[in-house]
């Protein structure tokens, strides 16, 4: 191993967002090892990275971030230099059913990777760097006008938000307690190819594909900022080699829509690509009952990244969109084998109620 040779473990690679990031990692740096760490839950999927896994500085690694003794092994017999922490559960309304799932894997989970960080470095932390991806749910909901920056007060309002918050907190007393190198980025809403079809986009590009009804929240006039994830993962590349160390970076896409207005853009292109006349797409929403406690409007102040990097989204949501729907139809199977199962279990539970 050289002296400059990072061994990069980076959790939830198997994920929506963690394999997009992988990938970039295996790629753009051949003389790094990257170690992806995922538990395989119904998130997580390897066949996302199918292209690079043969690659020779790619491992794969199956572990479960809420057990520690598994985790100082992994540090142990890998010689772990650098985390990129993206492991997690992720879906709001999967946290309004089950929020314990969410306090253990989000909260304790982090805190065990910070607890193996710390012990393993402990001799040098210079050189080592914890990068911790969050969200931009922990600064809460904003009324019409405004935008998170990174001064915001965290005000969490959901279970899944709660736990992220919780996280970022423990991640920053590490950096000021045991003087652990962290970097936290807080990032927009994501969309992009892979990403699991419980998630908004996904799940009504999915609903169209089989005729399904599209069900749209309230009255679909919540607001959300949304981001290309190959535009979040060169963010997070650039935080992780250029950042200074206890440094906290808002990533965002400039892009605000509502709820409905996104739907309807999905519904129109999709006609477009399926041949369908104008209008048909649209005749499947379907206004369903509000998600309890739902955040009005989320929208980031990126400035900070752009005025020290440069850093600006490079894809304008009607292209990205293109791109997405593009991904989801060419990959049916993909969608079928993540669809198949649990997960009709979890949208006729979710669904029906
Ligand atoms: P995802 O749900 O697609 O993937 C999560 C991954 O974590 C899966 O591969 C899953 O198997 C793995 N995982 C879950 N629990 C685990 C455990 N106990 N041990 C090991 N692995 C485990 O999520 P995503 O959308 O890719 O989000 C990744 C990260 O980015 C999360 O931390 C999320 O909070 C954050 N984030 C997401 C968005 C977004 O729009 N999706 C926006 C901002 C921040
Ligand atoms: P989602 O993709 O779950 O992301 P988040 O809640 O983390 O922002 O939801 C995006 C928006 O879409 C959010 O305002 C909730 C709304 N939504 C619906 O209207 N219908 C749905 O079926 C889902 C899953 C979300």
């Amino acid at each position: 191993m050289s002296i400059l040779q990072k061994r990069i473990l980076i959790t939830g690679g198997a994920g929506f967002i963690g394999s997009h990031l992988v990938r970039r990692f295996v790629n753009n740096y051949p003389d790094d090892e990257i170690f992806n760490l995922d538990q395989l839950t119904y998130a997580g999927n390897l066949e996302n990275l199918k292209d690079i896994e043969s690659s020779p500085n790619y491992h794969f690694i199956k572990a479960d971030i809420n057990e520690l003794d598994d985790l100082k092994k992994i540090f142990d017999s890998n010689l772990i230099t650098d985390v990129i922490h993206l492991a997690a559960e992720s879906h709001v309304d999967r946290s309004i059913q089950d929020p314990t799932a969410f306090m253990k894997t989000n909260i304790l989970g982090t805190l065990n990777l910070l607890l193996c960080a710390r012990d393993f470095w402990k001799h040098k932390m210079v050189g080592h760097k914890f990068y911790h991806v969050s969200t931009d749910e922990v600064y809460g909901s904003l009324g019409e006008t405004g935008a998170f920056t990174e001064q915001t007060a965290y005000d969490p309002r959901s279970p899944y938000s709660a736990s992220k918050a919780g996280s970022d907190h423990m991640v920053r007393a590490f950096y000021h307690t045991y003087h652990l190198p962290v970097i936290v980025s807080n990032c927009s809403n994501n969309y992009g190819p892979n990403q699991f079809p419980e998630k908004l986009i996904p799940l009504i590009i999915n609903n169209i594909i089989h005729k399904r009804e599209l069900p749209v929240y309230g009255q679909g006039l919540n607001v959300r900022d949304w981001l290309w994830v190959k535009d979040h993962v060169a963010a997070i590349d650039l935080l992780f080699h250029e950042a200074k160390v206890g440094e906290t970076y808002n990533i965002g896409g400039e892009c605000e829509k509502t709820n409905i207005d996104l739907v309807q853009m999905i519904c129109d292109l999709m006609d477009l690509k399926l041949g369908h006349v104008q209008g048909t797409s649209r005749q499947l929403i379907r206004f369903v009952k509000d998600r309890p406690g739902h955040d009005l409007r989320y929208a980031i102040d990126a400035s900070k990244i752009k005025n020290d990097f440069g850093w600006k989204p490079s894809l304008a949501i009607e292209e990205g969109l293109s791109a997405t729907i593009d991904w989801y139809l060419q990959n049916e199977d993909w969608l079928k084998n993540v669809t198949s199962g649990a997960y009709m279990d979890y949208y006729n539970h979710h669904y029906s109620k």
